[in-house]
């Protein structure tokens, strides 16, 4: 067409973070804009989302954009899908960090991580387990962020994805998602036959959870117990990613889980620094062409979802 200025191609690999406003997502950010990625950092609350991108600005990483996303609202989801397709035509990296604990701490957190000197992983776990209760409410809310609102947003963005020509998904999930937290040999099982699983099976499974929730009958019915829905939408999860890597060969999609970071989620009890767990991530994010897909990595490494 006459007159027509066609766009330059965009050269450097575009990523899209949520939850990127503090904790590990911040960090991912921060890393994969030091590697020369282009990161658009998105976060739920446009205050601290544009906060986060001044504070890595005046590291002086500028290839930072902001853009808002809450995950479990499909015209935010929309709206950042319109963004990418205007502004880039594609998008390389998809960092899902965006996650809640879905748990009601059973007093006020005492920020102070000295209290933590001295005691080891488990005893640190062990003290979280003490200080946090299962709810209902708090039960839905992680299904429906951490399992519902990724799922969302992996298939909104995956036809951008697919415009890339080494688009990857990295799902930051965590050893809680594995499926040995599941008594029930039959459900685990069903996670893990990845050949005949469908996403309709995962919406009744996970319906089941919330109906056995409600009725007190989580243990009874082989499920796990404290951080339960965490639990169960972690390898919900994992099982999703697994099956989507069978279908987009193209594309690089895995789950990564970054270790016990100290970081609000944690309520500052973890052992690595949020620098040291998002390492993990942008490793994954990152793999090279012809890398894994449809794996969990591990301390580094390609391990079991079982
Ligand atoms: N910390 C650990 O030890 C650990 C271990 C294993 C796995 N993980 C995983 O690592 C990831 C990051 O966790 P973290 O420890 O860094 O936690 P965090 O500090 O609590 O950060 C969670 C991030 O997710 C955002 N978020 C929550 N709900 C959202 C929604 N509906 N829409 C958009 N953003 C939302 C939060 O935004 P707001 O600031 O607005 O709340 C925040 O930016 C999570 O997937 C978590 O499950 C963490």
């Amino acid at each position: 067409m006459e007159g027509a200025i066609s766009k330059p191609p965009y050269t450097r690999r575009i990523a899209v973070v949520t939850g990127g406003n503090k904790g590990i997502g911040l960090e991912v950010c921060r890393q994969l804009a030091s590697d020369g990625v282009t990161v658009v950092l998105t976060a739920r609350d446009e205050k601290r989302g544009a906060d986060a991108v001044e504070k890595l600005k005046a590291l002086g990483l500028c290839d930072i954009l902001f853009h808002q996303l809450e995950i479990t609202d499909s015209s935010s989801i929309a709206a950042l899908a319109d963004f990418l397709k205007t502004r880039f035509g594609r998008l390389d990296i998809l960092v899902n960090n965006a996650a809640v604990s879905g748990v009601e701490h059973v007093q006020e957190v005492d920020t102070n991580e000295e209290k933590f000197n001295g005691m080891d992983l488990n005893q640190r776990l062990e003290w979280v387990l003490k200080n946090i209760r299962d709810t209902v409410d708090g039960a839905k809310k992680s299904i429906q962020t951490n399992y519902y609102g990724t799922k969302h947003v992996i298939d909104t963005l995956l036809p951008l994805l697919q415009s890339s020509n080494g688009g990857r998904i990295a799902n930051v999930t965590s050893a809680y998602g594995l499926l040995r937290r599941i008594n029930n040999e039959e459900i685990r099982q069903e996670l893990d036959d990845i050949e005949n699983l469908t996403e309709e099976r995962l919406d009744e499974l996970l319906g089941k959870f919330l109906k056995d929730f409600e009725a007190d009958a989580l243990e009874m019915h082989g499920w796990p117990v404290g951080l339960a829905a965490y639990k169960v939408a972690k390898a919900a999860m994992n099982a999703y990613s697994r099956i989507l890597a069978r279908r987009n060969r193209a594309l690089r999609i895995n789950c990564v889980h970054p270790g016990y970071v100290k970081t609000d989620m944690s309520m500052s009890s973890g052992v690595l620094t949020p620098e040291e767990g998002a390492r993990s991530v942008v490793n994954v994010a990152l793999l090279p062409d012809g890398g894994p897909t449809g794996a969990y990595f591990a301390m580094g490494q390609e391990a079991s979802f079982v």
